[in-house]
């Protein structure tokens, strides 16, 4: 157990069990490496292959205390996930769960429309433009200069881009619409018909090939227009996405029965109107642009809800993104209570309001006593997050005008690290991409989904993107990304079956590699290559594309005891490619 450890006291601390020094009858806890120790003396060493792979894991896990900390000061359920799990080795939680997903799952690859389509001002687009074309054209935004003027071309390649969601056999293509390639300049005072056109090409063109759609309204790309009157900051854009939500649901929702309003509004409010990182480029307005964000979502919610669901029969709802976090020792309190902030000013942040009509209690108190403290007078103080914003659960949000955001005071200091008060080490053993931001850990993917289910009340999730990118040399032999989506796709299984989460879809990120925002094209998350020194843009197929439609045809992982499973051994249709480490070594080849 932990104990007095020479010169370094109690500081340092070597023990299978955790003592708390300050309590009088110094309790002792079980770490998980007491329990992984006594597996090894249970077993005189380790198990058997053929004992381990038999010892799938069942529903009923038995929970371990995980401390017998004091009542937390972040009410949240973020505990009963962590003592879920707690008792699981490394080993167990990496276990392969086999089986299958629920009939009628839906499978799916993404993209987004200024990351893909290029002819940024083809057709009526220009000259009015977004804010990614001009932050991409101004000098050090982005890596290496790119931008997305051409990207993959999608814009003049719907066939082609057909073709590679056929051979992936997806059932369903996300992707978003260019607000500023319908409505150049932000407003419905001009429908441009020939950017629309292409929207109405490709639905055709996924209906012929048999696959859903699933549209996202605004990822990212806002009208430069409606930037240069405050963008996200000024609270007229909720009006605006309204009205552009509109014309999109009388003229697409025909064909469209799967609608997402906004894709990640953690990153637009943080990374756009926080850190300055990406577009538009501005620093410290997250909690304002945040706000408008999210009445934004709702207005719209509410207009397809009230004037088009009965018509057109679809579903809305709206991308939210987060990671899971752990408390770095989850024996200590202020540990526990900061991995807990970490997430509800995280996911919490947009998911409080939808679920629950309002911020989450952690970020409004801590917010309104940081602006109290560091701003001397009224006027300068925050209250952005001080105020209710009632929303889904009235049958038409009264509330909402009502809503008082004067979110912009002069002296307080806030960075949203320092409201957090959080901060975030990784695993060194945990894999890494391309991209600085993204580690491989299959096992937070299943605890945020339970964390979902145990936070919100269980609903249906439909997973928008999940994926990981490489840089450098080009490798059509990905085996990181077979090996991501077997684990991460492993995981969710396990998330549905062992832990009953609502999970209705899977959706991996990219169909092909694209623009990847101020990366530029030097990190890539695609299924397929885009040979960008051919003028013609071929998408070729990585080899993590063909795993990733046999799980989509096995609809999972079935049991190979249990088989045979022609899904296990899938060649896709006509021609293939076969490739060795540099593209030029490729040859394709009939079946
Ligand atoms: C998500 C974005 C998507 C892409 C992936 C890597 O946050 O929605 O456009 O950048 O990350």
């Amino acid at each position: 157990m932990d104990s007095f450890e020479g010169p370094q006291g109690h500081s340092e601390r070597f023990g299978l069990h955790h003592v708390d020094f300050d309590l009088p009858d110094r309790p002792r806890t079980p770490k998980q490496s007491a329990y992984f120790y006594s597996k090894i003396i249970e077993n005189n060493g380790f198990a058997s292959r053929e004992k381990l792979f038999n010892a799938q894991e069942t529903k009923n896990i038995e929970p371990n205390k995980v401390s017998s900390l004091p009542p937390s000061t972040v009410p949240s359920q973020t505990k009963n996930v962590w003592s879920r799990f707690s008792s699981q080795t490394n080993f167990q939680r990496k276990l392969y769960h086999y089986g299958t997903f629920p009939d009628g799952f839906s499978w799916g690859v993404s993209s987004s429309a200024y990351q893909i389509e290029g002819a940024w001002n083809a057709d009526g687009k220009g000259p009015r433009l977004s804010i990614w074309d001009k932050f991409a054209h101004t000098p050090l935004r982005v890596d290496n200069s790119y931008n997305g003027d051409i990207a993959c071309d999608s814009y003049n390649k719907v066939d082609e881009d057909v073709a590679v969601l056929k051979k992936l056999k997806v059932t369903h293509y996300r992707f978003s619409v260019s607000w500023s390639r319908v409505l150049p300049d932000g407003t419905y005072n001009f429908i441009n018909e020939a950017g629309l056109d292409y929207y109405h090409r490709l639905l055709d063109a996924l209906k012929a090939a048999n696959i859903e759609p699933q549209v996202t309204l605004y990822h990212w790309d806002l009208p430069l227009a409606l930037q240069k009157i405050g963008g996200w900051e000024n609270e007229i854009m909720v009006r605006r996405f309204y009205e552009y939500a509109d014309v999109l649901f009388s003229r697409l929702g025909q064909k469209v029965k799967f609608w997402i309003t906004l894709n990640e509004p953690y990153i637009v409010a943080n990374l756009g109107y926080g850190y300055g990182t990406f577009a538009p480029g501005i620093i410290g307005k997250q909690y304002i642009a945040a706000h408008n964000l999210i009445k934004a979502h709702a207005e719209a919610w509410h207009l397809y809800n009230r004037k088009y669901r009965a018509k057109q029969g679809g579903i809305i709802s709206i991308t939210i993104n987060s990671d899971w976090a752990e408390p770095r020792n989850p024996y200590k309190q202020e540990d526990v209570d900061a991995a807990k902030r970490y997430l509800q000013f995280f996911i919490g942040w947009f998911a409080h309001p939808i679920f629950n009509g309002d911020y989450p209690e952690v970020m409004k108190k801590t917010i309104h006593e940081r602006s109290l403290a560091f701003s001397p007078s009224q006027e300068q103080r925050s209250y952005c997050l001080a105020y209710s914003i009632i929303m889904s659960n009235t049958p038409w949000f009264k509330g909402l005008d009502k809503t008082f955001c004067p979110c912009s005071p002069k002296t307080y200091p806030t960075t949203f690290f320092n409201d957090r008060g959080t901060g975030t080490t990784h695993d060194r053993t945990w894999i890494e991409s391309g991209s600085f931001w993204l580690k491989i850990t299959p096992f937070g993917f299943r605890k945020i989904l339970k964390f979902i289910k145990d936070e919100y009340g269980n609903p249906p999730v439909y997973v928008t993107e999940n994926g990981i990118s490489e840089r450098g040399a080009v490798d059509l032999n990905d085996i990181h990304r077979k090996h991501y989506y077997e684990k991460y796709i492993n995981q969710a299984l396990k998330a549905q079956v062992l832990d009953g989460v609502d999970l209705r879809g899977y959706t991996a990120w990219s169909l092909m590699d694209n623009f990847e925002w101020a990366a530029g094209y030097s990190e890539r998350f695609g299924l397929f290559f885009v040979n960008r020194s051919d003028p013609n843009l071929p998408r070729i197929p990585k080899n993590s594309a063909s795993r990733y439609a046999s799980i989509i045809s096995c609809n999972g992982f079935p049991d190979p005891a249990l088989g045979p499973h022609e899904c296990l051994n899938p060649e896709p249709e006509g021609k293939i490619m076969l490739c060795h480490v540099i593209p030029k070594l490729c040859v394709y080849g009939e079946i």
